[in-house]
């Protein structure tokens, strides 16, 4: 057998190895259950069923969602992933899996209710989202921001 033709086997035997490990790494392993792969898969809740129950105890106005936009874009650190005009394009966001939300989707806006949208800044997202209450802001904060989201809601 010449070289040449030595080579040629070891080349697609190396291939077909290749291949082989990224079916069985594909295919075998399913990905972690609990984490979506597909971003902006809304139909599925991110917060359990009692979140919906939870009413905003601030009451809303000008003066509370100008505070919500301050902490969105200050310390409550949002705007990193979810960018600053929360379409989920924030610098640090770029790489994650799954990618954060688009906050200005109006189906997220109609099938999310207060407390679903306060729940992943309290509590966090599993896979998803660390709490962000009382690292970067307290409870009354978060919900301040929960009424700045709800103005985020684009018209499409
Ligand atoms: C480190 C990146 C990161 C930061 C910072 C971050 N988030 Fe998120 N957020 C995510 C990711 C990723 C998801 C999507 C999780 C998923 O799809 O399961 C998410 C999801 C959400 C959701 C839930 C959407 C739904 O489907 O119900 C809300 C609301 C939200 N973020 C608000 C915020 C707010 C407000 C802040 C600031 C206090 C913030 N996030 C900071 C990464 C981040």
């Amino acid at each position: 057998m010449s070289q040449g033709r030595i080579i040629l086997i070891l080349l697609s035997m190396i291939a077909a190895f290749a291949v082989a490990i990224h079916l069985f790494t594909t295919i075998v392993a399913p990905p972690e259950s609990g984490q979506t792969v597909v971003a902006f898969d809304l139909s599925r809740p991110r917060a359990p069923a009692e979140a919906r129950k939870l009413v905003n105890p601030i009451p809303v106005s000008e003066d509370v969602i100008q505070q919500g936009d301050e902490l969105f874009h200050g310390k409550g650190n949002c705007f990193v992933c979810h960018g600053d005009t929360g379409k989920g394009d924030g610098d640090a966001g770029a790489l994650l899996v799954p990618k954060p939300t688009d906050l200005t989707d109006p189906n997220l806006h109609m099938l999310r209710r207060d407390g679903e949208l306060f729940w992943p800044i309290r509590y966090g997202i599993e896979g998803g989202m660390f709490a962000y209450v009382p690292r970067h802001v307290t409870e009354e904060e978060a919900w301040m921001i929960v009424h700045y989201l709800k103005t985020l809601k684009a018209e499409r």
